[in-house]
């Protein structure tokens, strides 16, 4: 007997950017994607969204193969600049329709629909106001919720506000390879505390809009283990422990930052500010689950040491430096590790041990894992796109779900990242997730993989087949 209840979800997930395409047509404003992406040299080959893979003008296409899939939910994110070219005032109605009737089609198949209103594409105009370094960037963001919830609140009702704000502020403002490419830990840290608030004055509009369903939040969710168990080695995971999971989960769930590194980051940089009312604010709005999105642990070592360890790609990852603690840790290969194309380990007990963890410190709240997958180029034979690797993977990572759940854990829902082969950030179309593949020599033509009749066949059986 598998550990799934009947009313476990069985989903997948896609991202605005990386599927719609049609980034200026019917009103859509830029969003700061479409402006960096079309700046030479910040993507692989120069690839960009402008098309993607045409989910704007398929999605009827795309949700006939969910549904045919047996999907019970899909998770997607609305293009905030397709409904606000400006990012604020003007509506654009033609964006609303396109969402309403994705909405409507996917309802029709008996595929709820679970929505993220931020995965990354902000309008570029409000980036040239300042973006999440200016608070009103966060109130702009509450009315752009409040369209949502009004327009459509009455057939949605999974809602989560953003998506890995780790990633998004980390590379937007630390490492500087996402936009809007800044590289200051200060200003990292206080745009991160506009999107903590941004995301509680969400939460409290959708419980005053009274759409009934629940609203959350979706972070990474990254387990740390130190390279050795000297006690330095042990120091540098916990710290990344208190950056990756402490510093971005508590605000949303606890309403407060872990108070040791709060006093570090404000004795270092005088920051986060907040705010008259920011405490309360955060404090009354907990949201009502937490989405975890699961692809890998890190290997933690401190960095005073030499280490030799063979890399693919490089020994060194990203480092804690990177995160404005100089010197303190990095990143580095496990000997014992098995790794990926994009040298991304493949440790499915960490997803046990990281949903025990959030259970342990945060109690039982609701968990969706949003999104978990294996990005690699697809071996093709006799026309058939074979992924046997993404089929093990994914179902070593469900046994690990299941092995949580029966410790306890409150899973409700599973949405494989991805849905269809897409966009990746900085990637292109050579790092493929999806059940489904896009054929870009011929047309965008869609094409099932392996993987979509074994997805389907587990979810025909409610997590038995696997
Ligand atoms: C996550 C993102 C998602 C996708 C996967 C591979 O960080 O949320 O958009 O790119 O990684």
């Amino acid at each position: 007997m598998s550990a799934f209840p009947q009313h476990f979800l069985w989903g997948a997930a896609t991202a605005a950017y990386q599927v719609e395409g049609g980034h200026d047509v019917d009103g859509k404003g830029p969003s700061i994607w479409d402006v960096f992406a079309h700046q030479p040299g910040t993507t692989y080959q120069g690839t960009n969204g402008d098309v993607a893979v045409d989910h704007y003008h398929r999605f009827r296409e795309d949700v006939a193969l969910m549904a045919e899939q047996g999907l019970q939910s899909y998770r997607f994110s609305l293009s905030w600049p397709r409904l606000f070219p400006q990012g604020r005032g003007e509506i654009n109605e033609a964006g609303v329709k396109f969402y309403s009737d994705l909405i409507d089609c996917l309802v029709e198949n008996n595929i709820e629909p679970m929505i993220t209103l931020y995965h990354w594409d902000l309008p570029q105009a409000l980036q040239d106001e300042g973006g999440w370094e200016n608070r009103a960037t966060a109130e702009a963001f509450v009315d752009y919720a409040r369209l949502c919830y009004a327009r459509f609140g009455d057939r949605v009702k999974l809602w989560s506000t953003f998506n890995e704000t780790v990633v998004f502020i980390g590379h937007g403002y630390i490492t500087g390879s996402h936009p809007p490419s800044v590289r200051d830990p200060a200003r990292a840290i206080q745009a991160c505390h506009h999107v903590f608030v941004a995301h509680a004055a969400a939460v409290k509009a959708f419980r005053a809009s009274q759409v009934a369903g629940t609203i959350g939040f979706v972070n990474v969710l990254q387990t740390h283990t130190p390279l050795t168990h000297s006690p330095a080695d042990k120091q540098a995971a916990a710290l990344a422990d208190g950056i990756w999971t402490h510093w971005l989960y508590d605000p949303v769930l606890k309403g407060e930052y872990p108070a040791e590194l709060l006093a570090k980051t404000q004795a270092l940089w005088n920051v986060p500010q907040f705010a008259t009312g920011d405490e309360a604010l955060l404090k009354e709005n907990i949201c009502d689950f937490i989405g975890l999105n699961y692809y890998k642990r890190e290997t933690v070592a401190a960095n005073d040491r030499q280490t030799h360890l063979q890399a693919n790609h490089s020994g060194e990852r990203n480092s804690g430096h990177e995160f404005g603690f100089k010197d303190l840790f990095k990143f580095v290969r496990n000997p014992t590790g098995v790794y990926t194309d994009w040298d991304w380990e493949i440790y499915p007990q960490g997803l046990t041990e990281g949903i025990l963890q959030i259970k342990a410190r945060y109690g039982d709240i609701p968990l969706y894992i949003t999104e978990n997958g294996l990005g690699a180029k697809d071996p093709v034979i006799d026309g058939e796109v074979v992924d046997d690797p993404r089929i093990d993977y994914l179902k070593i990572h469900i046994d690990a779900i299941e092995a949580a759940m029966q410790q306890g854990a409150d899973v409700r829902g599973y949405y494989p990242w991805s849905f269809i082969d897409l966009l990746s950030w900085l990637n292109g179309y050579q790092k493929q997730y999806g059940f489904v593949y896009v054929d870009h020599q011929n047309g965008l033509a869609r094409k099932r993989k392996k993987s979509f009749f074994w997805y389907q066949a587990l979810i025909a059986s409610r997590g038995e087949k696997r």
